[in-house]
Parts: C-alpha cells; structure tokens; sequence
C-alpha cells in the first residue's frame, strides 16, 4: 500500500520510519517533510496551513492511506474532506478535533462526562475573564481557547501577573478570530504524564507512558517550548493506574464523544497531572506528540499501518499491539535562541556517526539541504533517540550519540529523565 504522511517535524519523521518498515507498506510519501525524511520517503511540497493545497496533494497521490501528524490540518477538517472524497485517513474530524483545538470545548466536555480536571472558567471578554479571576486562589493558570502551539498557558504566581496575561491574550494576535475566549484554571501540582492512546471510535489501545520536558532550560526552567525531550519506561506506571486512567479517562472520552455524535478515531493523547488527588487531565491533543512519537515507536514491535488502518476501518479490538519491553529516551538539539528566534542555515556534522550507535536512531526536526550540506532549518533539529533494556542505558546511547553530532550554537537539555523515580 500507498501512504502519504502529512506534516515536516521530528514525529512525521518517526511515523514515516516506522511506515516504511511495515510489511504493508510499498510507498511512503510525505508532504512536505524534511531532510532526513527525504532518506526514507518521497517528498512532495505542500502549505501545510492551506486547505486546498493539502486536498490538492492527496488527490494527485491518491494514497491507500493518510496519516495526519500535526494539529492544524485536522482542526481545518483535512480528515473530513478526506473521508468524503473517498480517501482513507487515519485521524479525527474537525468537530472530534476540537479536543484539542479548543480548550473551553475540552473543559466542558469533561465537566459533561466526569473526567477529572482542573476547576475552571470560561471567558469571553477581558471583563468576564478579571470577574473570574478573583474565584480562583493563586497561582492560576491562564490560556488561549485555540491552538498556539505551547505558547498559549501562563502560570500567573500574583492577581496582576494574571491580568497581564488576560490583557495580553484579549489584546494580542494568539486567540482566534472566530471565537475569542480564555480559560482560567485552577493549578495543579505533580509529575506530569504523556498517556497516548490509539482508537477507532471504539476500542482504546494505550501506548507505553511517557514524559515530556516541556521547559528550555535544565531543572525545569525557562520558557515552554514543543518539548525538549521525553523518556518511556515501562515502570513509570503501575498496572492499576494504567488500567485506572484507561477506564476513567480515555475510554470515557472516546465512549463520550460518541455519545455526543462526534466518534474520536485516530490518536487520544491525554496530558495529565498525577495529582495527589489522583491523575487529572491538563489537556487532550487530537494527534501524535512530539517528541513523545519519536521515544514511543522505536519500542513499538507490531506493524504500524496494520494498526493505523484497523484504526480507520473499526477493527483495533481485533489487533493487540505489541512493544518493546524496557525503555527508550529522545533528547532535542535545538538551535541557539530557540524556543525564541532562531538562526537556521547552520552546518550540521556527525550524524553518521551518532546513528551507528547501538540502538541510536536519529530523527529530524528541522534540518534541509542546501548545496549538498545538511543545515538547521527549525528551532528543534534533531531529536537523538534510543533503546536501552533500562532507561539509564537509554539516555546513556542518547547522550553518547549526541555528544558526536554539532552545530553551531547547539543545545540541548543534559537532564532528560532525571525526574524518573528510577533516579530518586
Ligand atoms: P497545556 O497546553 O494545557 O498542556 O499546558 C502546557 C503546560 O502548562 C503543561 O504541560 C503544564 O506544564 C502547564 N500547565 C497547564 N495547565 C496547568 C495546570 N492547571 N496546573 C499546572 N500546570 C499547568
Ligand atoms: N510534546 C507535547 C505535544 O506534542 O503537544
């Protein structure tokens, strides 16, 4: 079979890795991808943020299959479209999408279906929004209704930290033109847990937990960025909470958007907060993580478009996964400034090196090719994956292959997995 993976970062490149060692799978093409996806699978041009141009791409392709990787197309109904042209798709609907795409729809859905969350509100205006405020104790969260890629949440320590940022959302360019809101929420304390799951609408199949690093700096400091690394252990979850979380909060979901008349098919990922209360949603996305993607499918042992077409066709109940018992770490090298501006066009060495590394895969964030040069083309780059039967031995290969891989002003996080209780 024929797939066309639709997106350019580190988790297309992953999916587009693990597509292209399935027995299925004949062809692969990505639109539009990137440098080190160009080693795996034909490239085809795309604006990734245009509808039409998307629409344009699959038709000329006309693929067995459509694998979304990022939010965007999804919430512009690209699976919609799909379906109705006749062109299978793994991935939501726009209106399943809103999960992700609106947070007020997220919050009150889960309000709706008994999903435990952060006490929150909505806002409409700048007014609504300071009238809300004083009902919370501090430090309170404050976020962007829509998608803004990570740079929507502010945890506000004081009143006048949380009206700037009311101020700022109500007065900037980040809340969406059709409906602008805010939502204030309550803050929550603990480790946080990237729990993806797989579903067809109807069954749920959850991958191994992960943790994402969500901050720039080591220690946990610094701005938000997309994720500066994650680590999988099978350890990090015991099996009653596993069980709990499935049960209590991704099959509740998907058996609730069903209910609701919007089936949920494609990947469910739930950010939670392991609370002393217990596990709490801080937020669903519609779609494969990143980095969570890159950690999580160099342990998947089952074929990945078997199991994205049994997904799309109503039969993921027939189709267990398999993983790789142990663990698996990837650590971002970003590029100097990120997650702010950034240079690109910078020569990139040694990675034939590092990916000759035992268990070491290399996937590309943000690279090119320019007169036969590998140079930085994003603010993530690369993102140095690997295996280790422990999670030591993981960030161990990680580390030992990023330590032969360079660029100019190259940074990355030397702490990834460090809060893992393995450490402690
Ligand atoms: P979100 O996009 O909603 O996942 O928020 C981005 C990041 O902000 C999360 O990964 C958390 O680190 C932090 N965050 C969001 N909501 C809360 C909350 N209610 N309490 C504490 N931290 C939060
Ligand atoms: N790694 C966080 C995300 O994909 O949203």
């Amino acid at each position: 079979m024929k797939v066309l993976v639709i997106g350019s970062g580190g988790r297309e490149h992953a999916l587009v890795w693990a597509l292209s060692r399935s027995r299925r799978v004949s062809q692969v093409v990505c639109a539009p991808g990137n440098a080190g996806i160009a080693s795996l699978a034909r490239l085809a041009p795309v604006n990734q943020k245009d509808l039409d141009d998307l629409l344009r791409v699959a038709a000329a392709e006309a693929p067995d299959l459509v694998v979304v990787g990022p939010e965007l197309p999804l919430s512009l109904g690209l699976c919609d479209e799909l379906t109705r042209r006749g062109i299978p798709v793994f991935g939501p609907t726009r209106k399943a999408a809103l999960l992700e795409s609106s947070k007020g729809f997220a919050k009150q859905f889960m309000q709706r279906r008994s999903i435990p969350t952060a006490a929150y509100a909505v806002a409409h205006s700048e007014k609504a929004a300071l009238q809300a405020l004083d009902l919370f104790h501090l430090p309170v969260v404050v976020k962007a209704d829509g998608l803004a890629s990570g740079k929507g949440v502010v945890v506000c320590e004081s009143r006048r930290e949380a009206a700037d940022a009311i101020a700022g959302l109500f007065g900037g360019g980040l809340l969406g033109a059709a409906e602008r809101a805010v939502v204030l929420e309550e803050f929550l304390s603990g480790e946080e847990l990237s729990f993806l799951t797989l579903t067809d609408g109807r069954s749920v199949s959850p991958l191994p937990p992960a943790q994402d690093h969500k901050r720039a700096g080591e220690g946990d400091t610094g701005p938000n960025t997309g994720g500066m690394g994650v680590y999988s252990t099978d350890g990090m979850l015991d099996p009653s909470m596993r069980e709990w979380i499935l049960q209590h909060i991704a099959l509740r979901a998907v058996e609730g958007m069903r209910d609701e008349g919007s089936p949920f098919c494609g990947v469910l990922y739930c950010g939670l907060m392991m609370t002393p209360r217990g596990p709490m949603v801080l937020e669903f996305n519609a779609r494969f993580g990143d980095p969570e993607t890159q950690a999580l499918l160099v342990r998947l042992e089952s074929d990945l478009a078997e199991v994205l077409e049994a997904c799309v066709e109503g039969r993921l109940q027939e189709t267990p996964l398999q993983w790789k018992p142990g663990s698996s770490a990837c650590v971002i090298a970003a590029s100097e400034g990120y997650p702010g501006n950034y240079p690109t066009g910078r020569l990139i060495t040694g990675l034939d090196a590092a990916a000759a590394m035992p268990g070491v895969q290399i996937f590309h964030s943000g690279s090119a090719w320019m007169d036969d040069r590998l140079v930085t083309a994003g603010g993530r780059v690369l993102g140095v994956t690997a295996l280790g039967s422990t999670l030591e031995q993981s960030l161990a290969r990680a580390y030992e292959a990023m330590g032969s891989i360079h660029f100019e002003g190259m940074h990355y996080r030397r702490d990834i997995g460090r809060r893992s209780s393995e450490f402690r």
